[in-house]
């Protein structure tokens, strides 16, 4: 288990977080906690305001990821908040020979996807996964597992860590610091449970999670 930033080559954003926190009230986040429309290709007040395709998103981070983990050609990936299946899509393109799966609460991205991932890819909860146990090569799962409350985070980490026969990857909204938590409180609109990284680290210990991780932070 490992802090590790397996997004460094995902394209680094300026976030208007002022203007965010001072914008978005508890019913912008009741729509966005739907994860339909409104939060993927909506208005930026609940969501992404498009959530769009571009290979600058995921091409580099595909790499990343194959080269840190070292996977074979035929590998096995699970992504779990797949959303739009971007990432796996710019996998599949990377490693043909290797096998995808992707799940996410949302019907609305899931039928979004790229037609030659959506076969790939399930509605579905991280709290209770499909699948059997030790059944992927890498599992990943980016921004997602803290919008679940935090009970169920942990069962969702331990699905992570069930169906992962050889590696995992999580990334959890967090902070370090008082500033850190103020920019990550303006800007939050869906998680439900977001902790300082000591705290993400003795719940990571406490429920087994093995996995790597790092953290989605506001600064
Ligand atoms: C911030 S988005 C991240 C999407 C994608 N991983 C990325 O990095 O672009 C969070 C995703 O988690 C999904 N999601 C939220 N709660 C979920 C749950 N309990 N189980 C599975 N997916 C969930 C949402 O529908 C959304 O696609």
């Amino acid at each position: 288990m490992a802090e590790v930033n397996l997004l460094d080559r995902y394209p680094r954003v300026k976030r208007p977080v002022e203007e965010r926190g001072q914008c978005i009230t508890e019913q912008h986040r009741g729509v966005a906690r739907h994860f339909g429309k409104e939060y993927f290709d909506g208005d930026r007040l609940t969501g992404y305001g498009g959530y769009r395709y571009h290979p600058k998103f995921w091409q580099a981070t595909v790499r990343r990821f194959a080269e840190f983990y070292d996977l074979a050609e035929d590998c096995s990936v699970l992504d779990v908040g797949c959303a739009k299946g971007f990432m796996l899509y710019d996998f599949q393109a990377f490693l043909p020979q290797a096998t995808f799966a992707g799940i996410d609460i949302s019907p609305y991205a899931i039928a979004h996807s790229p037609a030659s991932i959506r076969p790939f890819l399930c509605v579905g909860n991280a709290k209770a996964l499909p699948f059997p146990d030790r059944s992927f090569d890498l599992v990943i799962s980016i921004n997602t597992v803290h919008n679940l409350p935090i009970e169920e985070c942990k069962r969702a980490l331990q699905e992570i860590q069930r169906v992962s026969k050889h590696h995992a990857f999580v990334t959890m909204d967090a902070w370090r610091n008082d500033r850190e938590r103020e920019q990550l409180m303006k800007w939050n609109l869906t998680a439900l449970t977001y902790l300082h990284v000591e705290e993400w680290i003795a719940l990571f210990n406490e429920i087994g999670y093995g996995g790597d991780y790092y953290w989605f932070l506001v600064d």
